[in-house]
């Protein structure tokens, strides 16, 4: 049986962390970390993450702004509003929540964000840096960020000698994650929907990466025996069993089959999830206290001191 990595706890102790350190920020310079969080239309799905980025903001003493666009709005509206937002010294992260209106060409709004202020890391200047390994100066992508810590839980930060497969090569997801095992020295294999037999691909993995959003997608007879699985798919599939019309949310991979085989895995939900808003929340005081002028080292001692996120299950 497998360890469970607990990403609800991991979760907390990040955000206190930040906490923190945005203590030691106000004392030191008088600034308050600040975020500006931008939906365009009316997704519900979108508008309940908006909704907890803002709830945890607040928690984490953040001053916190949310932006909430018409479905009608324009591209122009949007870039105008990024150009105010990106010269509001109180603002020091902005995250325009994915996916916007068809009408609208997210590349485009992304890219018009200050690379200082882009505390989702897709910016080019972000994305080059963790490409190049600039990563202590960089914004990653929180998603990609919270499973590495949940990976150093696991197996520790060096993964030197590992074999680490990653199924999925969004730029959400797949691609930061590749690099950032990169950078812990794991060897990498991204694979995806046109990768011929990945199954035995996954086989060989010590580290397997799920990011493809298909429901249970990744069986228990893929996992290589104490490997460790990192689940960051959120499906939501019908639930008979719970009643008519009831909905479950699995991950993309048989949790129950893979839990079997697996040294240690996230469940879905309660695992990557949580990670998500918690980086955000990192990002944004890390933005802050690049802007005031503290040196980065200093930041990353303060969110660096984690403690275990792995349980017996
Ligand atoms: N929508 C789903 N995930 C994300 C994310 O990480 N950032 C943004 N901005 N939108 C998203």
């Amino acid at each position: 049986m497998s360890k469970l990595i607990d990403g609800k706890a991991a979760a907390q102790s990040v955000i206190e962390q930040v906490k923190s350190a945005t203590g030691v920020l106000q004392h030191e310079t008088g600034t308050v970390p600040g975020i500006a969080v931008v939906i365009v239309g009316e997704d519900p799905a979108s508008k309940v993450y908006v909704a907890s980025k803002s709830r945890m903001a607040k928690e984490c003493g953040f001053h916190s702004v949310q932006h909430d666009l018409s479905t009608e709005s324009s591209e122009v509206d949007l870039l105008t509003l990024i150009g105010i937002l990106n010269a509001d010294p109180r603002v020091h992260g902005i995250l325009v929540q994915l996916p916007l209106p068809p009408h609208i060409d997210s590349g485009r709004i992304l890219q018009a964000i200050a690379p200082e202020k882009d505390v989702d890391g897709f910016t080019f200047v972000n994305v080059g840096k963790l490409g190049t390994g600039e990563i202590a100066s960089a914004f990653v992508p929180c998603t990609p960020a919270g499973c590495m810590i949940l990976l150093e839980g696991a197996r520790g930060r060096d993964l030197s000698g590992l074999s680490a497969v990653v199924l999925g090569r969004s730029n959400i997801v797949g691609k930061p994650i590749a690099n950032l095992l990169l950078a812990a020295h794991a060897t990498v294999t991204v694979a995806h929907s046109r990768t011929k037999d990945l199954a035995a691909i996954c086989r060989a993995a010590d580290i397997l990466v799920a990011a493809v959003g298909r429901p249970e997608m990744v069986r228990g007879d893929w996992i290589k025996p104490g490997a460790t699985v990192i689940d960051v798919g959120i499906n939501r599939v019908s639930a008979p069993d719970k009643g008519q019309g009831k909905t479950r949310i699995v991950g993309d991979v048989a949790y129950a089959e893979a839990s079997e085989w697996a040294g240690a895995i996230t469940p879905v939900p309660g695992g990557v999830g949580p990670m998500t808003i918690a980086m955000l929340m990192a990002n944004t005081a890390k933005a802050a206290w690049i802007a005031s002028g503290l040196e980065i080292a200093d930041f990353d001692t303060l969110l660096c001191d984690r403690g275990p996120c792995v349980t017996p299950s």
